[in-house]
């Protein structure tokens, strides 16, 4: 292991002014997003999607430090023959790749899930590596249990040392061979929990993360760790101010993150497009923090241009519009110098 140029990898991933466009959703969500524009999933649509965004130059190249994408995309070719990578590569952004391969049920764990995927996982890092992913991602979900929580309440210990424990194995297995991985344990927000319980989940989910990160050798230089923000329950009907989501988010990271880690980026897990952004903004307007703060976007980066370009090559131009002001939006944010009224002007 090479820790100065996985650390140099990762550096370049949390880049001020800059964050990680995560496109690499598996084909069924990836239909499930079409589905809700009426734009039938194939190969080819799912190419012309991806294309318009990597595409995005200014974008690209000023806000995008890397792209996360799915086993197909990492092979697929533009429309004029270019690998989709060198797309990426040429706009000066790193690709990345998902190497999990998804959740399944947790035997005698009802409700919980294990991502999987350590099997024959050294071959594929070498596979991608050659293709020329730089860093990798392993998604561990935890759900939070129903409240007030009786006493076998959700998560379980056996799940979140299971998905610690897998997280840190797939973890060195990337370090071994020069991928830096990004360390995603996301703790849903699809219950009725409050953001207290939130952040009580989420401390000890970091807690187990890293000490089998540990246990596993892992250097937390060359590696970026990609966590939910603390937020209360989508089903608690209960709201956070944005300073309340910061402040109780900053703190429980500063708790479990070590400064050795070089940067962290959020999922959006669920939230707006504009609350992620607003978020971000105000954890970094909270001063000097121990690590770089970011974002690695999902559908809070893709909402937009999704809406926007519905299917149809006549709308690529405003799609990449769209797309250009979330990434600059969440770019300013990684500095804290976003600002409400910008989105209002751009509206
Ligand atoms: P969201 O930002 O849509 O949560 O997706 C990020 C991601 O990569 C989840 O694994």
């Amino acid at each position: 292991m090479n820790v100065s140029e996985l650390n140099a990898i990762a550096e370049a991933m949390v880049a001020p002014g800059r964050g990680i466009l995560a496109a690499d959703e598996s084909t069924g969500t990836i239909k499930k997003r079409f589905d809700a524009l009426h734009v039938e999933s194939t190969p080819e649509t799912r190419r012309d999607y991806r294309e318009m965004l990597f595409r995005s130059t200014e974008a690209m190249s000023k806000y995008i430090s890397g792209v996360i994408l799915y086993d197909e995309t990492i092979r697929q070719n533009a429309k004029d023959g270019t690998p989709l990578v060198k797309l990426i590569e040429k706009a000066g952004s790193l690709p990345g790749i998902k190497v999990d391969k998804g959740t399944k049920p947790l035997p005698s764990c009802p409700g919980e899930v294990v991502t999987e995927g350590l099997d024959g996982l050294r071959e594929r890092l070498i596979e991608y590596r050659a293709l020329g992913a730089k860093f990798a991602k392993w998604r561990a979900v935890i759900d939070i249990g129903q409240t007030p929580a009786p006493a076998n309440a959700l998560p379980s210990s056996t799940c979140v040392r299971a998905n610690a424990h897998a997280l840190a194995r797939y973890a060195a297995l990337c370090q071994d061979e020069g991928i830096v991985p990004i360390v995603e344990p996301e703790v849903l927000m699809d219950g009725d929990h409050d953001i207290d319980r939130c952040v009580d989940v989420t401390t000890w989910v970091l807690k187990e993360t890293f000490a089998e990160l540990f246990r596993n050798r892992v250097a937390l230089e060359g590696m970026v760790l990609k966590p939910n923000m603390a937020v209360p329950g989508k089903k608690s009907g209960k709201r956070a101010s944005v300073a309340e989501v910061a402040e109780k988010t900053l703190r429980l990271l500063k708790q479990c993150v070590p400064a050795a880690v070089p940067g962290i980026a959020f999922l959006s897990g669920g939230q707006s497009d504009e609350e992620a952004t607003a978020h971000l903004d105000a954890i970094n307007k909270l001063g000097e923090l121990p690590w770089r703060v970011t974002f690695s976007y999902g559908r809070a980066l893709q909402h937009a241009p999704q809406q926007a370009w519905s299917g149809r090559s006549e709308n690529v131009a405003a799609a990449q519009r769209a797309f250009g002001h979330r990434a600059m939006m969440n770019g300013l944010a990684t500095m804290g110098q976003w600002k409400a009224d910008l989105e209002r002007k751009a509206a």
